[in-house]
């Protein structure tokens, strides 16, 4: 009894730890510079390798021309945007969905800053989220980098997005598998939909199962606690049948 019931109740946590993990809301996709998805007008180079370690991927990809800009199109609910920093003033613009763009700061204000953007400077902090937009309609949407008129540069590095809808369903209370942005997780390859449905028929079957398990692991216990009653109440006989023995 006591080892179907122990592997019954691993299999159950494992069953339930993937469906968790097929329906988390929060697997990411994340698009180095150099992907093919994004789109660039204008002359842009890539960025030496003494920069790699501030970067995505080893580089970034960078353009002076007032009239350069990079378009990423992807089907989601929400896009961040990833760029190192610079001691010195420099921001670059983004727009979404053809709206107004918005200027992302891009100086590390943690240093003292010198006085010219430098489109050849190292950067000086390590590439992160410089701006996002969450809880986007899910569908396409545009995202477009382009330089400000009174800047120096623009640069992209990486663009992660959320390639699905959140299910809401028993994920945001169950987390013991937490996604990690990474490169091209194997859920986007997979129409949303389809990863949803996936993802909630096998957290409910998750359910189910751990439900089948609690029961299966109460009723064990009980068993357990009945055995041990009797034993006790054998062990306590034991003494009792030797003095009877010997007294008769
Ligand atoms: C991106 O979307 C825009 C607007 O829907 C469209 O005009 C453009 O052709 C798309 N670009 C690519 C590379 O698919
Ligand atoms: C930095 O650049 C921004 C955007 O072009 C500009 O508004 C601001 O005045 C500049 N700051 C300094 C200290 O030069
Ligand atoms: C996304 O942007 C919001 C507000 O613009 C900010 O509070 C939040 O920290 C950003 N998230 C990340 C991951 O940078």
């Amino acid at each position: 009894m006591l080892f179907p019931s122990r592997v019954r109740n691993l299999a159950v946590a494992f069953l339930l730890a993937i469906g968790v993990a097929q329906a988390d809301p929060e697997l990411r996709t994340i698009i180095d510079d150099s992907n093919d998805a994004i789109r660039y007008a204008g002359t842009w180079k890539t960025s030496p390798p003494a920069h790699a370690s501030f970067t995505y991927g080893g580089n970034y990809a960078l353009t002076t021309e007032r009239s350069a800009s990079a378009t990423f199109n992807f089907t989601g609910v929400a896009v961040y945007f990833y760029a190192p920093r610079w001691p010195f003033n420099v921001s670059t613009q983004v727009a979404l969905d053809g709206g107004p763009p918005v200027l992302v700061d891009l100086t590390d204000h943690s240093r003292s800053l010198l006085p010219n953007a430098d489109p050849n400077a190292s950067p000086s902090t390590i590439t992160q989220v410089v701006w996002n937009m969450t809880d986007l309609n899910y569908g396409e949407h545009v995202l477009r980098v382009s330089v400000e008129r009174d800047q120096a540069f623009s640069v992209v590095d990486a663009i992660m997005y959320t390639p699905q809808q959140s299910t809401g369903v028993y994920t945001s209370a169950i987390s013991f598998v937490t996604a990690t942005p990474g490169p091209e997780t194997s859920s986007s390859k997979q129409p949303p939909a389809l990863a949803i449905a996936l993802g909630t028929v096998s957290s409910f079957l998750g359910l189910v199962l751990l439900l089948i398990g609690i029961l299966a692991y109460r009723r064990y216990r009980r068993h357990q606690e009945a055995k041990r009653v009797a034993e006790w109440g054998e062990s306590r006989q034991v003494p009792n049948n030797e003095v009877v023995s010997v007294r008769s």
